[in-house]
């Protein structure tokens, strides 16, 4: 079934920066009033200002987007903006799951509480900000839950446990849900991106927590956000359940040796280190 998102409200977790932002400005043109989460207040303007610049010239007054920064690791400030954003405009048609932090680090030098932030980011957010929203789509039988996942989340990869783990959750959570909610009128998709260029490595934690601060060269060569935002409500709104973006052959050829060759997969994965 075809969903517009035209006059939509549309919540989108880390709209301040990559591939959240572009998503934001792209819902924006097609009509949705966002409201915009990240922590990084000043970027989360940054991202209205874009939005509002995107959104058709002589499209109908809707309502002004609004910003909602929080921390998603913190479960108690996630309860908090869940029923923020339910108040904002008094509904929620999309739930955009798309913030998530990586790692660049082996099991063994990644401390317990780094490995649980990223679960706790990733995963744990996103089954927290699911519960607070879907009773309301359930009641008007209607809505959409999208996760952004990852290539890591159709398979391992070093430097990448937590994370990997975290994405693979997301992927057993949805799918799972979505089984227990068929018939409803509700969608929920998952995406799965290859290689985005973002700062998602950049941004990625080390062991002991500290930024990874190097841009690898898969993400630096990678689909530009803005197409990656275009073709993932291109195929949202066709109804799509689980989208493969960014694609290229190294994500495909991964995901096709880890599943079929996995000797294969592992030796050649180590060897190159990572995706
Ligand atoms: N780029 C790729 O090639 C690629 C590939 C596969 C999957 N992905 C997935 O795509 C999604 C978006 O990533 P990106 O590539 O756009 O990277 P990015 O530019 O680093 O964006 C990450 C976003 O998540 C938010 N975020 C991180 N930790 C947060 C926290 N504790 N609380 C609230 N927000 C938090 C960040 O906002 P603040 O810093 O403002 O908090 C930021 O907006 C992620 O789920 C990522 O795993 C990306």
């Amino acid at each position: 079934m075809r969903q517009t998102l035209a006059d939509k409200v549309v919540w989108i977790t880390g709209a301040s920066s990559g591939i959240g932002r572009a998503l934001a400005a792209e819902a924006a043109r097609r009509g949705a009033t966002l409201i915009l989460s990240g922590r990084n207040e000043g970027a989360l303007r940054e991202t209205a200002s874009l939005c509002a610049e995107r959104r058709r010239s002589g499209a109908p007054r809707r309502p002004a987007d609004a910003i909602l920064p929080f921390d998603l690791a913190d479960p108690s400030a996630r309860q908090l903006a869940a029923r923020q954003a339910l108040a904002l405009f008094g509904r929620i048609d999309v739930l955009m799951l798309n913030a998530g932090v990586s790692q660049r680090a082996r099991f063994t030098e990644t401390s317990p509480e780094v490995f649980d932030l990223i679960m706790q980011t990733n995963f744990g957010a996103a089954v927290d900000l699911t519960r607070a929203v879907l009773p309301q789509m359930r009641e008007r039988n209607s809505g959409m839950i999208v996760c952004v996942s990852s290539v890591a989340g159709l398979m391992g990869a070093p430097w990448r446990t937590a994370y990997s783990a975290s994405k693979h959750a997301q992927a057993g959570f949805f799918s799972s849900l979505r089984s227990e909610l068929f018939g409803s009128g509700l969608q929920i998709s998952m995406v799965y991106p290859g290689f985005v260029r973002t700062a998602i490595s950049e941004n990625a934690l080390s062991g002991d927590g500290g930024r990874h601060g190097e841009l690898d060269p898969l993400q630096k060569a990678g689909q530009a956000p803005s197409e990656t935002a275009r073709i993932v409500w291109d195929r949202l709104e066709a109804g799509a359940l689980d989208i493969r973006v960014a694609f290229d052959f190294k994500a495909r050829l991964g995901v096709f040796l880890a599943r079929h060759f996995p000797k294969l997969f592992v030796r050649s994965i180590s060897r190159h280190g990572g995706l």
